[in-house]
């Protein structure tokens, strides 16, 4: 189902203002974008349908974005579709989410696989996530593991708080001396040591907050809150955050 009040398609139109990939291509690219997809049960309340519609409605948008990202040549996306302490929310809802988490796999992986997309998945696999599910991402990571053009991480039962947590187990199964442990130490144990960290983290719907993603990681992200509902982000939404990234002074705590 497509907004109303919005034009969902990704093209422009003569007079368009929207931006295309060529408007931001020469800038410094973010290596790491990070999306927290947020806005999907307001998008759908707007229009008087369930909840569970707008997550339905956020599909195009989340493909959307891989492609936006893919023509601008973004090699790590990360996206947040289930957080740990998602599982407050109604059971119904909880539920639909993981079928739809499963179903977007079957849908979806063989296209983005043609695209070259790794798919990966961070996050805790703990019994509360359906052997289905599980199985289905275990196929989808099977399936992309060579691909390098593209890697997409969907943050799936993930907690910032909760990659730290299990970093610190692992450093302490590992019986690291506590001199031993700095920064390093933490780093090599989180869930994809190798994944850069965002250099740009969007969130959408107008909420300012991290709400619990990737908290070791966005220690030095650009932060770009975007008014959009998640269902009505298109890649022109990608780009103007990219542009935003482009004005932005990076320091890391030094000075220029
Ligand atoms: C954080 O806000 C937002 C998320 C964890 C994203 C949740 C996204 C979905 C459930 C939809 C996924 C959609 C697709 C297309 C896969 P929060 O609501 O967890 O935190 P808050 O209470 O602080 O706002």
């Amino acid at each position: 189902m497509r907004g109303d009040d919005e034009d969902a398609s990704a093209g422009t139109a003569p007079g368009d203002d929207r931006l295309t990939a060529a408007d931001v291509a020469e800038g410094p690219l973010p290596v790491h974008v990070a999306c927290v997809m947020d806005g999907n049960g307001r998008w759908a309340a707007r229009r008087g349908l369930p909840r569970t519609e707008g997550h339905a409605a956020g599909e195009a948008a989340l493909l959307d974005a891989v492609e936006g990202a893919l023509e601008l040549g973004i090699p790590w996306i990360t996206m947040y579709a289930f957080s740990t302490e998602n599982w407050r929310r109604p059971p119904d809802e909880v539920r639909y989410l993981m079928g739809f988490n499963e179903s977007l796999l079957v849908r979806r992986r063989d296209e983005l696989h043609e695209k070259g997309v790794r798919i990966r998945f961070a996050g805790r696999r703990d019994w509360r996530v359906p052997k289905r599910v599980l199985r289905r991402m275990d196929e989808s990571i099977e399936l992309t593991r060579d691909n390098r053009r593209c890697t997409l991480t969907m943050a799936f039962n993930y907690g910032g708080r909760a990659e730290i947590v299990d970093a610190v187990r692992r450093l302490v199964a590992d019986g690291v001396r506590p001199e031993k442990v700095d920064e390093k130490a933490i780093r090599s144990r989180l869930y994809y040591p190798d994944q850069p960290d965002p250099d740009l983290v969007v969130r959408t719907s107008g909420e300012h907050r991290i709400s619990n993603f990737l908290l070791w990681q966005i220690a030095y992200s650009e932060l770009v809150f975007d008014e959009v509902l998640w269902p009505d982000f298109r890649r022109h939404h990608l780009f103007a955050a990219v542009r935003d990234f482009q004005r932005r002074q990076r320091r890391y705590g030094g000075v220029t």
